[in-house]
């Protein structure tokens, strides 16, 4: 079955949305099959922000994500990867669509509210670099 893994971000935390945002996942059908708050080490976080580095935002990202807690979840089900990033809306919230979480809670382009992954390939990794910290054993 396909997965995908969401990274609830610091300020969404901070502003107590995550009930809100695992919600909105519930009532899309999806499964919610392990669910983790965690302060992301660095060394987790270059992993998962590997692609990014060298670009102007790196160091900025890598700050912000492990500037405070964050919820980490993994999501199963039929296509899960491409409705979580519809769900989620574009990176940047003034792009995203109405409805998107992006759209009602993100604030910045970093400060968007939520992580979610790319593609089935990309999810597969990021869940093998988050497995440990997050105690996901399945
Ligand atoms: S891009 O433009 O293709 O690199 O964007 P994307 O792959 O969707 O996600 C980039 C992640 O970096 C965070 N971030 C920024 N992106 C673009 N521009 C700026 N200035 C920027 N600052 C931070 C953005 O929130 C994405 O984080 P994740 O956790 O992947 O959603």
């Amino acid at each position: 079955m396909e997965r995908t893994l969401v990274i609830i971000k610091p300020e969404a935390v901070i502003k107590k949305l995550v009930g809100k945002i695992i919600s909105i996942y519930e009532d899309n059908r999806l499964d919610i099959i392990h669910a983790h708050r965690v302060l992301p080490t660095k060394e987790v976080l270059e992993k998962h922000y590997d692609a990014h580095k060298g670009k102007e935002f790196y160091d900025s990202l890598i700050d912000f994500m492990s500037s405070s807690e964050v919820m980490v979840l993994i999501l199963e089900g039929e296509n899960v990867v491409n409705i979580v990033r519809e769900i989620n809306g574009s990176t940047n919230p003034l792009k995203a669509k109405p409805g998107s979480i992006r759209y009602m809670f993100g604030e910045t382009i970093q400060k968007n509210a939520v992580h979610g992954s790319e593609s089935i390939e990309i999810a597969a990794k990021e869940i093998d670099i988050w497995r440990d910290l997050i105690r996901f054993e399945s």
